[in-house]
């Protein structure tokens, strides 16, 4: 199947039948949006709340009705034929419930098998996207920040690109800073006569990052030449720039590990350099910049400090950079929506650059959910288990390769262990238990973090995010293997149970199943639309709780239902699988 085959999703599906429905009610009113959710009461699966707006609008104006309620009898009356919708009732006030037809729900999740689960992707309005994720520092440490950033961004952009959007992932590494300049002095005097020994000097980059730091705050004549140093970086000074390049080089071998773990993909794109003059001269044009302090700024209203432009030694600084990079992603590549991921402590930051780029027409004037537009995605902060920010032992930032590894390496103990209890563990090859130990143990450091709301401080527990009840990856991943198992012993061949159909829903949770699986589109949607990967997790631990209350009413193998019983297991796996995808976590599929 293509991307191109995507239908949308139940809630879209429906919307298109009432949206009919209401231009046939309303022949004068062709611009309404049909408001259809997921029923939160339990007189349907969804519902249509068109008829209370609707009544407003046309209250007085018309004699056909008298009240919502005779609205939404209109609305019924004008649905167009759809296999969709079983029935629907009309509540007091004019809301439509609404109750999927089981034939509709089984048939819809045939098809998904034997198409792809692609098919099911949602449609977004959005043919290109910016995600600035990431972002760590050239040569300062890579912390649990841009852990999370890293986590977040790749989910989001996963979920964008399973949408069909293209997405442009863009790792924003550092910025033309005064801190460059002391890098690379420091780099200078650890060797004057080569950049092989400057290699060797820097060895350890955050040791070379402190010591450099140290040198600058404490003599005045080295931070005057690392302050001169930057002025000859911008200006494109050979030397400086080869120097500069052999530091990045340094930093993103130790990134790259980080990446390779977790199996994030990034285009690096930092050098907005270039283009800095010419934006803030376009800035200059249109009024925005003014003088203050020796400095270029613009000020921006509520606001109390203001973004500098060009700083009073006329160098640029992470404001221009962004300025600029912003207005080149619009511009030049066409990007319909910006997303940043960053701690929310740079939330000001960005609503101020953001300000600027709509004062500036590089986006439109008003913000709300039309395209194009910029979002920031703020986070908030990983915590230890004494409830301050998360540190090693000795209170040093904690290295996330260690981190990272010590998920994984507790995975293999843990797995070791179980296989042994089960006299099982001579089954297994060494690669099979590396490669299990590590989808587990990146996943559950994934999970753990993805699964709360961005914006809260969350506690960091190997223990919590390693046990295998409750709401953790571990759990998840061996749910699914589980499932993969019971279809395995089944023994039939599943390309010809898909082909041969005939899923049923009669037992009431194999109805709650199937409608908690075709959900999926929306709960995406959502997840996309609103830069909410938890939503996802909360969809992803419910379909597993889900199919344990079906798995624990029906029997599937050796039952007179067995084979629809099977495909519905084999839909529970597809769709978890694809979920694991999305938050960038690897199935696994025996345990
Ligand atoms: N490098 C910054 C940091 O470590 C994050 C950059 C975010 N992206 C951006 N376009 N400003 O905090």
């Amino acid at each position: 199947a293509s991307r191109g085959d995507a239908v949308g999703s139940v809630k879209q599906q429906l919307s298109k039948i009432f949206k009919a429905s209401l231009q046939a009610t309303f022949p004068n009113e062709q611009d309404v949006d049909p408001l259809v959710s997921v029923s939160t009461a339990k007189f349907g699966d969804y519902q249509c709340n068109n008829a209370m707006g609707m009544w407003s609008k046309i209250k007085g104006k018309s004699t056909e009705f008298s009240n919502p309620n005779s609205i939404g009898q209109a609305l019924v009356k004008n649905l167009p034929a759809s296999e969709m919708i079983e029935s629907t009732s009309v509540a007091k006030a004019g809301f439509i419930n609404i109750i999927l037809s089981n034939a509709w729900i089984a048939k819809h999740i045939e098809r998904m098998l034997l198409n792809g689960i692609e098919t099911w992707a949602p449609i977004i309005p959005v043919k290109r996207a910016v995600v600035d994720f990431s972002s760590p520092n050239i040569a300062k440490e890579m912390h649990v920040g841009h852990l999370r950033s890293t986590i977040i961004g790749d989910t989001l952009a996963r979920m964008l690109e399973f949408s069909n959007v293209e997405v442009l992932r863009r790792n924003h590494v550092g910025d033309w800073g005064t801190q460059f300049g002391m890098l690379i002095e420091y780099l200078f005097e650890m060797s004057p006569n080569g950049e092989d020994a400057g290699r060797q000097a820097i060895g350890d980059l955050q040791d070379f990052y402190k010591a450099s730091k140290k040198k600058f705050d404490e003599d005045a004549s080295f931070k005057e030449k690392a302050q001169k140093a930057v002025v000859r970086l911008q200006g494109g000074e050979l030397k400086y720039s080869n120097a500069w390049k052999e530091i990045c080089e340094i930093s993103r071998r130790e990134f790259a590990q980080v990446y390779q773990r977790l199996g994030v993909r990034l285009v690096e794109k930092s050098f907005y350099n270039p283009y800095i003059p010419d934006a803030i001269r376009e800035l200059d044009d249109k009024g925005l910049v003014v003088e203050s302090e020796g400095a270029r700024v613009i000020f921006i209203e509520g606001q109390q400090i203001p973004l500098i432009v060009v700083k009073s030694d006329g160098g640029y600084g992470y404001a221009s950079t962004d300025l600029t990079a912003i207005r080149y992603r619009l511009r030049e590549e066409k990007a319909e929506w910006i997303i940043y991921l960053t701690d929310v402590g740079q939330q000001n930051h960005f609503d101020m650059v953001f300000c600027a780029a709509r004062r500036a027409s590089w986006l439109p004037e008003s913000v709300g959910s039309s395209f194009p537009k910029a979002s920031h995605v703020g986070f908030g902060l990983v915590l230890g288990a004494d409830g301050k920010r998360f540190r090693t032992r000795s209170s040093e930032v904690v290295r996330l390769v260690d981190l990272l590894d010590e998920a994984k390496n507790r995975c293999r103990k843990e797995l070791e262990q179980r296989l042994e209890n089960h006299g099982k563990l001579g089954e297994w090859t060494d690669h099979e238990l590396e490669k299990t130990a590590e989808a587990v143990g990146y996943g559950a450091v994934k999970y753990a973090d993805l699964k709360n709301n961005r914006l809260t401080n969350y506690t960091f527990s190997f223990d919590q995010m390693l046990n295998d009840k409750g709401n953790t990856a571990v759990y998840l991943l061996y749910a699914h293997a589980r499932i993969c198992s019971i279809i395995r012993k089944s023994n039939r061949d599943l390309e010809e149970l898909k082909k041969g159909g005939g899923i049923s829903l009669s037992h009431a949770d194999e109805r709650i199943l199937g409608l908690h699986l075709v959900r999926f589109a929306e709960v995406v949607e959502e997840a996309c639309l609103n830069l909410l990967p938890n939503v996802l997790c909360e969809y992803l631990y419910n379909l597993s709780e889900t199919f344990t209350r079906f798995y624990t009413s029906c029997q599937v193998i050796g039952s007179a239902e067995e084979s629809s019983r099977l495909l519905l297991c084999e839909a529970t796996a597809v769709v978890m699988r694809q979920c694991f995808e999305l938050l960038g976590i690897e199935p696994v599929y025996k345990i």
